[in-house]
């Protein structure tokens, strides 16, 4: 067998293996073969990714990364691309996770993968100097929780942040409080508002809540987020700040793990 026939034969066992593994949501391309050529985003999410990687340091060099819901691994072996020591992936879905180390070890990169839930991270038992939480907020039914333990747990300095947004993009001050008798308030567009999907929305079963932009903002600093830069739509970096005392002692103290 000459190169040329040798790497044919590399390409369709790849293929084979891709078809084996799928449906895929990262299209990624390993040794020549993508993954998700039809997918209904486009190039995701490598498109998303051109629009705000510019915010992320480009030099990784030493730092630890948490990939929160990794999926195919698109993001965790991008900060392997840009030098990070030590890159762990998280999903709770195990088919996901066989994708994430097949593409990592393809593209020869050392990357952990676990299958864990976000609502699990404390069992990680370490902070890590990013931390990357996108596209699995409005999954979750529990979503403020989940960013709370985020920060008590494993943000160790910074966070990138996105989620889908739905309804006004406005967003303005809020008080430190209301009387009881204001109502108008939670009329107001640009009031922080999580939506609430009882059925399917975009045929996904596990669409939850979906906030609009001024509640995504506010979430992130009710976990203890200090929002620093906003370089995509839906995209957010921020750093550690102050957490609210007991914000998120879960399971309660005491409770068996
Ligand atoms: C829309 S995809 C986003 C994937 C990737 N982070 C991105 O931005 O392209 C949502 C991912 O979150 C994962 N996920 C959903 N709920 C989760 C949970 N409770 N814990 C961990 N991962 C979860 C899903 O399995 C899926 O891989």
């Amino acid at each position: 067998m000459n190169m040329t026939e040798g790497r044919v034969l590399d390409r369709d066992r790849t293929s084979e293996r891709i078809k084996a593994l799928g449906p895929w949501f990262h299209n990624m391309n390993l040794e020549g073969v993508w993954t998700a050529p039809d997918h209904p985003l486009g190039d995701y999410p490598a498109m998303k990714w051109k629009r705000f990687s510019y915010a992320i340091p480009a030099d990784l060099s030493g730092k630890s990364v948490l990939d929160i819901g990794c999926n195919g691994g698109f993001y965790s072996i991008e900060m392997k691309r840009r030098g990070a020591r030590r890159v762990v992936g998280i999903d709770h879905d195990p088919d996901y996770l066989a994708q994430a180390r097949f593409a990592a070890q393809t593209l020869g990169h050392e990357i952990e993968f676990h299958q864990l839930s976000v609502y699990d991270v404390a069992r990680l038992g370490e902070r890590f100097d990013l931390v990357i939480f996108m596209g699995v907020l409005y999954h979750l039914r529990h979503p403020l929780l989940a960013l709370d333990l985020i920060r008590a747990h494993v943000a160790g300095d910074m966070l990138v942040f996105q989620s889908m947004q739905r309804g006004s993009r406005e967003v303005n001050a809020v008080a430190e409080d209301y009387p009881f008798a204001e109502n108008g308030i939670f009329d107001r567009p640009d009031y922080p508002k999580l939506h609430f999907v009882e059925k399917r929305y975009a045929q996904d079963p596990t669409n939850w809540f979906v906030p609009n932009r001024a509640a995504a903002e506010a979430m992130l600093r009710s976990a203890g987020f200090v929002i620093k830069a906003h370089p995509e739509e839906e995209v957010y970096i921020c750093r550690c700040g102050t957490q609210l005392e007991d914000a998120a002692v879960y399971p309660p103290r005491g409770a068996a793990r």
